[in-house]
């Protein structure tokens, strides 16, 4: 089976494996570094679940190859806080946002991206930049709040570059 060594950023730390060179970086984050809050929910891109920041823009895991990351920065949703709670994290905890642990992770990789490149949004944009990330169960008036609010907060704070 062949093998290629990789050298990347995760969540501001270097990491080196040698990897398989048909391993998914979803599986890679979550099965060989145990970052586990990139979920893994279909198996085609549809969802959103494994979404992650990679340099800076979202990407949905489940798409890219682990040796894609080489030389490479990912930003999982492990990585997203420091000292206190990202602002998306907290205006989702405030709005009720948190629905479930599958598509949450999710949501938060990508409202923040999205509130960091445009804290001027309607709800209607908002809706439209959701669209690769899916709710099965419970709907999406919260989720879409939560990103309001979220980039209300964001607009207040300076930006603190890419997350
Ligand atoms: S697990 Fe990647 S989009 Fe669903
Ligand atoms: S799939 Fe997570 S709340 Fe619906």
């Amino acid at each position: 089976m062949p093998e290629t060594s990789i050298a990347c950023t995760v969540n501001g730390q270097q990491v080196k494996r040698t990897v398989p060179d048909h391993r998914l970086c979803r599986d890679f984050l979550r099965e060989d570094l145990l970052l586990t809050g990139t979920k893994a929910a279909c198996e085609d891109g549809m969802c959103g679940s494994c979404s992650v920041h990679l340099d800076g823009q979202v990407v949905k895991s489940c798409l890219l190859l682990a040796v894609e990351l080489d030389g490479r920065s990912v930003t999982t949703i492990e990585g997203l806080a420091s000292r206190e709670l990202h602002p998306v994290q907290q205006a989702f905890i405030d709005n009720f946002g948190f629905q479930c642990g599958f598509c949450t992770p999710g949501f938060i990789m990508t409202v923040a991206a999205l509130v960091r490149d445009s804290p001027d949004l309607t709800a209607d944009q908002v809706r439209e930049a959701l669209v690769g990330n899916i709710c099965r169960c419970t709907g999406y008036t919260r989720i879409v709040q939560s990103c309001l609010d979220a980039a209300r907060r964001t607009a207040a704070v300076p930006a603190p570059g890419h997350g």
